[in-house]
């Protein structure tokens, strides 16, 4: 065999055996038992505490509140779209305080003029002159707009 070829067979043989100590090392745990990727993610993500609860979750205490949006335009929308999590909250109300959105810019992330929403679907308006300087929630009730 000629010395050449030898060599090579070598620096082969080499980078083999560093290819396989590195992939002994930095292979995570559980990688490829089900396929190609960490198993133990699935169980370290289903692990995680749950931060949304459910709606119902919050008509117990607050009906009057949950019956009013129920029966107006912004009966799709979830307690917690606009209040943030309430995992806390339902467990402990006096000592977890919800959000509790404030101003125009609230109300304009979904009502604001933009020519990628279909006006059909959701009502928009001006929010630079639709009576401009007043709060929304002076003349909207924010559960039954
Ligand atoms: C579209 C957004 C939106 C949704 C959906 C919404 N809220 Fe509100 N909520 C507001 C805003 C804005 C205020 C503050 C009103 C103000 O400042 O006068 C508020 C105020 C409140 C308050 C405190 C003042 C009050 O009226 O007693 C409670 C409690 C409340 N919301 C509970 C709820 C519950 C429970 C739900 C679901 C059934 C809900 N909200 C759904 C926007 C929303
Ligand atoms: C176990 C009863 C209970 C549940 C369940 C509950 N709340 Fe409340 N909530 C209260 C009480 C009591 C207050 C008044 C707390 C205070 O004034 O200190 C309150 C106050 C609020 C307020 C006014 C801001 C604040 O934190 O004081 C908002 C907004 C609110 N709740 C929204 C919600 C939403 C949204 C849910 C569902 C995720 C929910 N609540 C579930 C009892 C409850
Ligand atoms: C998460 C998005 C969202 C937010 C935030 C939101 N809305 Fe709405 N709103 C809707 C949807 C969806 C409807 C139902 C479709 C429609 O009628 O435009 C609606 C309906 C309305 C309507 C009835 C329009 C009509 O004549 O049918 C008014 C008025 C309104 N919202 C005012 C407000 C005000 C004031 C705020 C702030 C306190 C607010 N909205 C916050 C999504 C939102
Ligand atoms: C001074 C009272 C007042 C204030 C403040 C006010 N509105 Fe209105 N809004 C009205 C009245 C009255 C109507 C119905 C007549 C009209 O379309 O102007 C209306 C209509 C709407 C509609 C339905 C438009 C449609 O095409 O049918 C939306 C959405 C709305 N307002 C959102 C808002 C938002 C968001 C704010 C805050 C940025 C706000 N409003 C502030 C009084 C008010």
């Amino acid at each position: 065999m000629p010395i050449q070829v030898k060599r090579l067979l070598i620096a082969f043989a080499l980078f083999f055996i560093v290819f396989f100590i590195l992939v002994y090392f930095l292979f995570p745990e559980s990688w490829g038992d089900i396929g190609p990727y960490r198993s133990l993610a699935l169980k370290e993500i289903a692990d995680k505490e749950p931060k949304y609860v459910d709606t119902e979750s919050c008509t117990m205490c607050h009906d009057s509140i949950a019956n009013l949006k129920n029966d107006g335009e912004h009966k799709s929308i979830n307690c917690q779209t606009c209040h943030g999590v309430g995992y806390k909250h339902v467990n402990e109300p006096e000592t977890n305080k919800m959000d509790i959105p404030k101003g125009r810019d609230f109300c304009a992330r979904c009502h604001a003029l933009n020519a990628a929403r279909p006006k059909n679907i959701i009502k928009q308006v001006d929010v630079n002159e639709h009576n401009k300087g007043e709060e929304c929630v002076s003349c909207h009730n924010p559960h039954k707009p």
